[in-house]
């Protein structure tokens, strides 16, 4: 039995020695130690000893049995640790990679524009509304004093959808359903962005185009507090050294009316080929709201007058970045757009 259990030792220890995985292991623990393991196979023959044999060969089953737990326990722990590192390896991460870049679009430089001019009328207390861009022939020229066969209606390229139904060709049809919605609340104070639309395409017009436009209506406004909100505005937008000059000109919606000029934001006012030499930009165009436009708003010339305005976004963005195509706001060029 001696002999028995010094095998058993020595081949249990080499093939637990040889064991490359944790199953394995626990394989042969079922085999060598478990409950119907060779070990306990073997004890089974203690019947057949002498009274002084039973208790040394007792001690030294125990014995294997301990070594045997031992070195299971050893290996189960060598392996672990194997797996361990072997996990490791496969989940490292080189942080030290550059990781993969994706190109970042940015705002369109008109919307750039458009965002500073909203926000310049906001912290001045107007309020920003929108229209439609598919317009009515009434709101966009009816509304706007402009009866069927006025001279002026030729001023505007106009694209039809229908007889009565047109894109807008400008932001001013906006002014009357403002008025319809607030009537007769007061101050009516809004901007009024937006797309519009003319039959017209070269390096100075494209068929879209940007209008910002404004509208202000309360009791006693007056001239000089239109001149004072664009000198304001164009401060802000241009530089505070900025300047404007008021030139009389005539809208149908407005009596009187007003061209606005800027100085020349290329040549400072010097005279250069962008000012055509006079040293001024016009701008926008402006005036006191005609009190026809008033009344068809619903509020009552009478008891309260009022200014508006508008401005092309695409000038003011071209002057304000140097941009002297307007064509290369539209083409998305991004070795363009990647400038602002
Ligand atoms: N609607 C005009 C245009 O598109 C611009 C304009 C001029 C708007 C005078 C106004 C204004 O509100 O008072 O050319």
């Amino acid at each position: 039995m001696r002999e028995q259990l010094r095998e058993l030792q020595e081949k249990a220890l080499a093939r637990i020695q040889a064991a490359g995985l944790l199953e394995e292991l626990n394989e042969l623990k079922l085999q060598y130690t478990g409950k119907k393991g060779e070990l306990t196979q073997i004890l089974r023959n203690m019947g057949g000893l002498s009274a002084e044999e039973r208790p040394v060969m007792g001690q030294l089953a125990n014995e294997v049995r301990d070594k045997l737990e031992e070195a299971f326990a050893n290996m189960a722990e060598k392996l672990q640790e194997q797996a361990y590192q072997i996990q490791l390896k496969r989940e490292t991460l080189d942080i030290t990679l550059p990781g993969r870049q994706r190109p970042l679009g940015s705002r369109h430089p008109l919307y750039q524009a458009m965002d500073e001019i909203e926000e310049i009328f906001i912290s001045m207390g107007f309020g920003v509304e929108e229209g439609y861009e598919v317009e009515t022939d009434y709101y966009n020229f009816e509304a706007m004093n402009l009866p069927k066969n006025h001279p002026a209606r030729d001023m505007q390229d106009t694209f039809y959808i229908s007889e009565d139904i047109l894109l807008r060709t400008h932001t001013s049809p906006t002014q009357t359903r403002v008025m319809e919605k607030m009537c007769p609340r007061l101050p009516v104070k809004v901007i009024i962005p937006g797309k519009v639309y003319r039959r017209d395409d070269d390096a100075t017009h494209s068929p879209m185009f940007h209008q910002v436009e404004g509208l202000v209506i309360d009791e006693h406004i007056r001239f000089s507090d239109l001149k004072g909100i664009l000198l304001s505005f164009i401060k802000r937008f241009f530089g505070e050294d900025q300047e404007i000059r008021l030139r009389p000109s005539y809208f149908p919606f407005t009596e009187p009316s007003a061209e606005v000029d800027c100085r020349c934001v290329i040549c400072g006012g010097k005279g250069c080929r962008t000012c055509k030499g006079t040293g001024w930009l016009e701008i926008l165009g402006s005036g006191m709201v005609h009190p026809n436009v008033l009344r068809m708003g619903g509020y009552d010339p009478a008891k309260v007058s009022g200014f508006a305005f508008g401005m092309g976004v695409e000038r003011l963005a071209m002057l304000k970045y140097g941009v002297d195509d307007l064509r290369l706001f539209f083409e998305n060029d991004v070795r363009f757009l990647r400038q602002f």
